[in-house]
Formats: C-alpha cells, structure tokens, sequence
C-alpha cells in the first residue's frame, strides 16, 4: 500500500466514524460502534495500525501521525456521544409515569358578570331585551332628561369626572332610559347593563367605578302593580321560591313615586334571614317620558336601577366589594369552572 492509498484509508474511517458515532443513539448501540471502530482485536483502527508497518520506511512517520490524529478525534467524539447518551438515560429514569399531571388552567366568569347574565337571563324569559348606552355621556341625558333641575342636591350623590368637551361620566345607567324610548317605539321592555362612575371613596362598600343593571318597561296602562309583580317574581327567581320582598319610600327626580325593593335573604353569614335593600326603583315619571319625545298622556312605565356588585356579595357572602376589583386569581378561581 502506498502513503496516498493508506492516508485515503485514514480519512475515510474519520468522516464514516463521525458520522456513525453522531447517529449512535442508545448506549448499547454506542459500544457496539466503539468496538468497530477502536476494538483492540478487530476495530477498524487496529487494522489499520497493522498496516503501518508494511508502508516504505520513509513514510511511516507521516502514516502514523496521521492515524493518531485521527484516533484522538475518534475518541473524543465517541466520549461525547456517550455523556450524552448516559444523561438522557438518567433522565429518561427519573421521569415518573405514575405522577399525576398538572391540572390546566382554566378560565371563570366574574361573580358580577355571573350576577349579570342571571338577571339578564330571568328578565329575557319574561320579554326584556338588552339596551347599551355610552359611558362618557352628555349632561343632558344624564341629568336633564332626567328631570334633575339645574343644580339639583340629588347631584351631590352623583358627582362624577367632568370631560373635554362637555361630557362626563356616567353617574348611572338611567340615560340609557331616555335613549332608548327616543330609539325605539313603545311598548319597550329593555334591560340595560353597564358601567357607571361617582366620587366614591374606595371602601369594603363603595367603588369609584361599578356596574349597574337599568330595568324599563313603557307602555300603555303601565301602574305600580306591574312594577310590584315584575320585581318580586324576579326576586323569587334570584333568590329562591319563597323569597318575600318589601318597598319602601324613596326619591328619584325620574320617578314618581319612587321607591326602594328589599329582599329578605339569608346571607349565610349566621345571623339568619334579614331585609336587605337591593335597587331603586318607581314610576317613570312623566317629565322624562317627555323629554324623551313621547306623548305623557299616553305611555307610562316603571324602571329599576341594581347593583350587581352589591347582588354578588349577596349572592356570594363576600364582606368587602374590593374584592370584586382586585383580580385576585386566588378569589377569583373559586368561581371557575372546568
Ligand atoms: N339611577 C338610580 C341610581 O343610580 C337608580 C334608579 C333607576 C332608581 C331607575 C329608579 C329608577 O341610584
């Protein structure tokens, strides 16, 4: 064999081991390839090594350094693969089929959303559509319209963010009343939820920013009755069968009369069953019928204005509305469902 032939021999095995070694892919296979390749008795090297000897004496220095070279390189490579292989066998040991997987994430409705669609949902069965007004409002339509007089002390609850422009927002859902009967033509059943805004301080009562849900119904003959029946069905829905419900004076520049819906519930905080007072509530009164460009004489109706926030806790036993505003997953979660 000439040093060309032997120097071919010597490459060929250092780009085939390469490329076995890196395909190698259990420790088993990896020290069959090794005995192949580096064996003593029969790997390729030692016969190669064998030959070394029968070249010309001259290229026999050249020969050897070339198969050492090579040999390192074999060897480092085939050391690698196999500290990798033995780590993913370690791995593939400790991983334990037995343990039980993680539980998805999953996602909830928020409580007020929940309170939201149950009353919506009892009020739809009886007829009530959705109705949705802007947050940012003009002074009109929640004010005037609603026969608040120019600087009216009822406003003094209502004090809310004046805007650019003129508008401010909301103070309660009650403009969407006025938009609706200039929208739409009598008789009117509509529910209008929403977000609504007051100067209030932050406290376990109040919130700067809540939602409230706007009950109107428009038509003609409409009396007191009407409101009474409707409101204490929709509380015996709510809150269970026998649930009883009171009302009780009240003021509401937009109503006449005006009053206040209690609802006796147990709140499942051990004191038992108490009244406690879940919207405002009246006849709409005639000045906003007319302002709103219908005829007084003709259409009259009844409108209500809750709280969903204040249902929830209800509902819920919650003791701080906070709560309902933190985005506390931990609070939060209990109301998912999966
Ligand atoms: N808008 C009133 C409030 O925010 C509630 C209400 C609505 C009262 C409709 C009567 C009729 O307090």
């Amino acid at each position: 064999m000439t040093l060309t032939e032997f120097l071919d021999q010597v490459h060929l095995l250092r780009d085939h081991a390469a490329q076995h070694i890196d395909a190698v892919s259990t420790l088993e296979d990896w020290t069959t390839l090794r005995n192949r390749i580096v064996g003593r008795k029969s790997g390729r090297l030692s016969e190669l090594l064998a030959i070394l000897p029968t070249l010309p004496a001259d290229d026999r220095r050249t020969a050897g350094a070339a198969l050492n070279a090579v040999k390192l390189a074999i060897e480092e490579q085939l050391e690698q693969r196999r500290a990798l292989l033995a780590k993913a066998a370690a791995t593939a040991k400790s991983l334990d089929l037995t343990m039980p997987g993680r539980d998805p994430w999953c996602g909830a409705v928020h409580p007020v959303t929940l309170v939201i669609d149950e009353i919506v949902a009892i009020f739809r069965e009886i007829g009530f559509t959705i109705a949705l007004g802007p947050e940012a409002e003009s002074d009109w339509y929640n004010f005037g319209a609603l026969n608040f007089p120019p600087n009216h002390p009822a406003m003094d609850l209502h004090d809310t963010l004046y805007l650019e422009g003129g508008s401010l927002l909301r103070t309660h859902t009650s403009p969407v009343q006025v938009r609706t009967m200039q929208q739409y033509r009598p008789p009117i059943r509509v529910l209008a939820p929403g977000r609504v805004y007051r100067r209030d301080f932050f406290d376990a009562t109040h919130a700067p920013a809540f939602e409230q849900i706007e009950g109107l119904a428009i038509d003609e003959g409409i009396s007191f009755s009407d409101l009474k029946a409707t409101l204490s069905y929709f509380a015996r829905r709510f809150y269970g069968g026998a649930t009883r419900t009171r009302f009780g004076p009240s003021f509401f520049p937009f109503t006449e009369p005006s009053a206040q819906m209690d609802v006796e519930v147990d709140l499942g905080d051990g004191r038992g069953k108490r009244w406690i007072e879940i919207m405002g509530t009246g006849l709409v009164h005639p000045a906003v019928i007319e302002a709103a460009g219908l005829d007084s004489e003709r259409w009259s109706g009844w409108a209500f204005g809750m709280g969903p926030g204040r249902i929830a806790m209800s509902r819920y036993g919650l003791p701080d509305i906070r709560l309902l505003y933190d985005s506390d997953v931990r609070f939060l979660a209990q109301f998912a469902v999966c």
